[in-house]
């Protein structure tokens, strides 16, 4: 992504090739900070506290965890047990993305047969290395997927073409491109007139983030408050809604950010069409349907309770917004189910809920 003239992924390996360097999402939009991780537990914390964040990014890094605990593996002497620590330290992170397990899964499955450590550290440094490069490359196929859908709509409706977004499911969810910003991207790109409403997502405002990524890519963009989405598609001003999903049950059942769902039920009550982008990293063949078999996170409630900004004096801060007595609940995901989703559009084309088995596997 192009970030003030600089190409730039949201996690990469370090030219010294023993640290992995993140843009730390918690500062966006205010601040470009870019966050080293130089050891296992630093990788699980920034997954887990959400220095980045969005299920294929949240992959990346349990990939690149995976690394950094083969290096630290080096100097134990039991290297096989600290990996396994590490294993289930990564995968306790978070518990709603498919790709966390998904890609820790890999990296312990290319070194099964390792004898040396040694060779441990470049199977997991190669693996996670394929598998961000894999996503970036996806992410651009899911774009080409995405734009037959958008030149379609476009040719039909007038300009611009509203389409609707909720979280971030942007560049920075994904290292590179995003799944249900690529096809906005890419039609963009072709000069297709289009304007892009862009859901604040409460409690952590990931929209702020989608609304930094269109801003590096000047694309017409409008902030909404996550209430707004159901009015505007009875008004006739959203076409589309794309989303992206932290993992997909094998019916097609979705886990997206919380309010996914609210937005789906909106947009099959006005006809409008409700498009899901995925990897098949999100993909979940294991789960047969998602509305009770997948895990939601639930977050602190500090993220409910509290709102960060910044003040007058360009300061970041934490404001309360509710009563020291206020309870609050934060589940951070939801599901909707898979009669609501026109489509999916992935890297292998666009599927129907009931063709994901076939296509995905
Ligand atoms: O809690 P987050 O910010 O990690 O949640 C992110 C989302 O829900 C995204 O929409 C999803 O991961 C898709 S990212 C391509």
């Amino acid at each position: 992504m192009n970030i003030n003239g600089k190409d730039y992924r949201a996690i990469w390996l370090s030219a010294d090739q023993v640290t992995v360097e993140i843009i730390d999402q918690r500062y966006l939009p205010f601040d470009f900070v870019v966050e080293p991780l130089r050891n296992v537990n630093e990788m699980a914390i920034a997954i887990k506290d959400m220095h980045l964040r969005g299920a294929p990014c949240i992959g990346v890094a349990a990939g690149f965890g995976v690394y950094l605990a083969a290096l630290e593996a080096q100097k134990k002497e039991d290297w096989q047990s600290f990996l396994n620590q590490a294993k289930d330290l990564l995968l306790s992170t978070r518990p709603t993305a498919i790709n966390l397990h998904w890609a820790i899964n890999r990296c312990f499955s290319a070194i099964e047969e390792c004898h040396s450590i040694n060779e441990v550290i470049k199977i997991t440094k190669k693996t996670a290395q394929n598998i961000a490069d894999e996503e970036v490359a996806t992410c651009a196929q899911i774009g080409q997927y995405g734009l037959q859908i958008i030149k379609e709509l476009a040719q039909k409706g007038s300009a611009p073409l509203n389409i609707l977004t909720h979280c971030n499911a942007g560049a920075m969810a994904t290292v590179d491109h995003g799944t249900a910003t690529a096809p906005i991207y890419a039609a963009f790109e072709q000069g297709i007139n289009l304007h892009v409403w862009v859901d604040e997502t409460r409690p952590r405002n990931q929209g702020k983030i989608t609304a930094w990524e269109m801003e590096q890519n000047n694309i017409p963009y409008t902030i909404i408050p996550d209430n707004t989405g159901g009015y505007l598609m009875m008004k006739q001003k959203v076409d589309m809604v794309i989303v992206g999903t932290d993992r997909v049950a094998a019916n097609g059942d979705v886990a997206n950010k919380i309010g996914t769902y609210l937005k789906a039920l909106a947009a099959h009550d006005n006809n409008i069409p409700f498009y899901v982008a995925l990897p098949s990293s999100t993909y979940d063949p294991q789960l047969p349907e998602g509305v009770h078999s997948i895990p939601i996170e639930e977050r602190s409630t500090q993220e409910v309770l509290f709102i960060e900004g910044k003040d007058q004096n360009n300061q970041l801060k934490s404001l309360q917004l509710f009563s020291n007595q206020a309870k609050a609940a934060n589940y951070a995901f939801d599901v909707t189910p898979a009669r609501l989703i026109t489509g999916f559009i992935t890297e292998k084309g666009i599927f129907k809920p009931e063709e994901l088995k076939e296509k995905l596997k």
